[in-house]
């Protein structure tokens, strides 16, 4: 594998759960893009997100995105919002292959329902709010090079073998 592998999509995709498997399958190592940014700041992103701002989250984003790409092969994990963002698409394109996660509301939903670390679905209607920024998203998302989707019954493991298969 010369080029890094970036996963796209998103929140409850499984970015980070077949990115896991992936860079094991691959041998290479999985970078998940949150968690630099996380590590860097000492900070959970809700927190940054409320001390900060959004846009304080988005500038340190496409900076760690940067240092991924340029480094070593890897399975590279992104957050949700990232490939919204042009310098983030082109960087990814530059250096990358770009691998779009796709799963519809509900297996999104289900995935993401009890968990408080989405900044962005604290709103009063979550589920309206994710299938709003799912249908905002969803024809940048369709720029990636490649698109995987989930299906019933398919296992994280099966959902990376279907990524090695179209890579
Ligand atoms: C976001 C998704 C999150 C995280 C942040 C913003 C988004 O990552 O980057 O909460 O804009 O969709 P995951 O997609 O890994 O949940």
């Amino acid at each position: 594998m010369l080029r890094p592998v970036v996963l796209v999509g998103m929140m409850g995709a499984g970015k980070t759960a077949v990115g896991t498997v992936l860079a094991r399958m691959l041998g290479v190592p999985f970078r998940d893009s949150d968690d630099e940014i996380v590590r860097a700041a000492q900070m959970e992103i809700p927190e940054i997100f409320a001390r900060d701002g959004e846009a304080f989250f988005r500038a340190r984003e496409t900076e760690v995105l940067g240092r991924l790409m340029g480094a070593e092969p890897a399975v590279i994990s992104t957050g949700g919002g990232a490939f919204m963002n042009a310098t983030n698409r082109d960087l990814i394109a530059r250096h990358g292959v770009s691998v779009w996660l796709q799963a519809d509301v509900e297996v999104l939903w289900n995935r993401v329902r009890h968990k408080t670390t989405r900044p962005l679905l604290r709103t009063a209607d979550p589920k309206g709010t994710l299938a709003a920024l799912l249908a905002e998203r969803e024809p940048l998302y369709a720029l990636a090079d490649l698109e995987v989707g989930s299906a019933p019954g398919l296992t994280v493991e099966g959902m990376a073998q279907k990524v090695i298969a179209a890579l």
